[in-house]
């Protein structure tokens, strides 16, 4: 027999509106992430526009993906944008050093970056080099992309083919620069953010590097000496309150255990592997919510935003070759998926923007490819059901429900997150974590009047289920049966390990 749940939504309480960049994806070189997941050039027998690959374009128009990082990761703090521009026969070939010494042909710049947003319908996200950069280089790069054809930088765009200036609303400034993005201590990059901010203040929106998972101690430094402007006599005394990041960024991965060390296998795991990870997952609430605290005290206006500029899982590495990152995505990366988004979701008047990490062939991917052959992931299939909650507003959700313990592992059994989007609409998100029980769940509707309710469901019968490139359809969502609908009622069972969206509308 089902467990039994309740859930009370409070549709009349609307709060702050979920940023539909909360969606948003990051794309590195690194193994297959651009070569062959994106890029697959002109003449490739592969369809593509312009090189780009048709099959991936269509597969991240239809799921709406809004905003892209890219070109790293810690290829940004090795890559120079002038290697990547011009006829691309005459580009320099380099190696990738960031990650295994493989070939870069340089055949996908900032055009073709430029021109895959165009093709999905997103917006850039630049990632600027500190490390092996600089100023000077990162000013050039802004107004090669944004000047207008008139002026010097904006010809020489031209003439490489686009006289219209591009967009680059979101520029971050440097990647994980306590790591590899140049080895600084948090002082001493809030001084070279203030640098970069005096030259690339006018180009876009700025967005501070890479908090560490829960180094707090990062952000009060770059809060304290980097948020407002300061008087010139006294570096660290504030002279006005206008915020001069309107975004700051956090990095968190999933691992099967809370370290770098419990990586488990993307596939043939058992269920404490499956809890561990999921217990993982759940530490981004706490690290929000902690970030968030010390962003409260420096900006008690809220107008400073959190970006999640990396998320996801990531399991053992190919052993063959660790350095390309390449992994199966399986029911327990879409549960992971659909956790994370909840929690993104719950905290949408902070979390105004976050990257999974990354969008094709690389970690928990959307896409994966081999050769002339794509699939989509079950995680691609979180993020499509998700799409009613983009640019929606959240609202109040409580959840009564048994635990789940697996050995030493306590988890709750669900996580619900809820929004009311257009016309009225609500959309209801129900992650049910337990591996083995489907949960029967009553739900109070509160400041609705429910005429349809629809549901679909990504589940499957192993916790390894997952799509092949001979089975691409394994974990395809399915119709949620057994809705009961009444005006302010609703009853469901949501399957184990699933992750369920249901739209009700009045
Ligand atoms: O996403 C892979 C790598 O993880 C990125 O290059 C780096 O920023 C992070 O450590």
């Amino acid at each position: 027999a089902p467990l039994n749940a309740t859930l009370v939504v409070e549709a009349d309480k609307p709060g702050p509106r979920i940023d539909p960049n909360i969606y948003g994806q990051f794309v590195e070189h690194l193994g297959r992430g651009v070569h062959e997941g994106i890029w697959v050039g002109e003449g490739s027998p592969i369809p593509n526009v312009r090189g780009i690959r048709s099959d991936v374009v269509a597969a991240l128009k239809r799921i709406k993906v809004p905003v892209i990082r890219w070109p790293g990761g810690c290829f940004a703090e090795l890559y120079h944008w002038r290697d990547g521009i011009g006829p691309r026969d005459q580009r320099p070939r380099g190696v990738n050093a960031a990650w295994g010494d493989e070939p870069e042909t340089n055949g996908f710049g900032s055009h073709e970056f430029m021109d895959l947003l165009e093709q999905i319908g997103a917006k850039a996200f630049l990632s600027v080099n500190l490390a092996s950069g600089s100023t000077a280089e990162a000013q050039t790069w802004l107004h090669y992309l944004t000047d207008p054809a008139t002026s010097g930088a904006g010809a020489e765009r031209a003439r490489n083919g686009h006289a219209a200036p591009y967009a680059v609303p979101y520029i971050g400034i440097g990647n994980e620069n306590w790591g590899c993005g140049g080895n600084m201590t948090a002082d001493y990059y809030a001084d070279q953010y203030r640098q970069y901010l005096s030259v690339l203040r006018p180009f876009g929106t700025l967005i501070a590097t890479d908090a560490n998972a829960d180094d707090y101690a990062w952000t009060e430094t770059l809060l304290k000496r980097a948020l407002y402007r300061h008087s010139r006599s006294t570096p660290l005394a504030w002279i006005n309150k206008q915020p001069q990041l309107a975004m700051m960024s956090l990095h968190f991965y999933t691992f099967a255990g809370d370290d770098w060390d419990t990586k488990s296998p993307a596939v043939g795991f058992n269920e404490t592997e499956w809890a561990r990870s999921l217990l993982r997952t759940q530490k981004m609430d706490e690290l929000i919510t902690r970030h968030t605290a010390i962003m409260d005290r420096y900006d008690p206006a809220r107008q400073v935003g959190l970006a999640v500029s990396e998320w996801g899982t990531w399991w053992s590495a190919d052993p063959k070759r660790p350095s390309n990152l390449y992994q199966a995505n399986t029911l327990r990366d879409a549960v992971i998926a659909g956790l994370t988004l909840n929690i993104f979701q719950d905290h949408a008047d902070r979390v105004r923007m976050a990257n999974l990490a990354q969008m094709a062939n690389v970690l928990q991917a959307l896409i994966l490819t081999r050769g002339a052959q794509m699939i989509v992931t079950p995680t691609y299939h979180v993020f499509d059901l998700y799409q009613g909650h983009q640019g929606a507003k959240r609202v109040p959700v409580s959840v009564s429900a048994p635990g789940y313990r697996v050995d030493d592992v306590d988890l709750p059994s669900l996580s619900v997150s809820a929004s009311l989007g257009e016309g009225g609409r609500l959309t209801l998100s129900i992650v049910n974590l337990r591996a083995n029980d489907d949960i029967r769940i009553g739900i109070d509707l509160r400041g609705v009047a429910a005429r349809t309710a629809q549901g679909r469901t990504v589940t499957a019968a192993a916790m390894d289920a997952h799509p092949d490139f001979d089975t691409p359809d394994a974990l395809h969502p399915r119709p949620l049966a057994g809705l009961a609908l009444q005006p302010q009622r609703l009853e469901v069972t949501v399957p184990a390990k699933s992750v369920n969206v249901i739209e009700i509308n009045p």
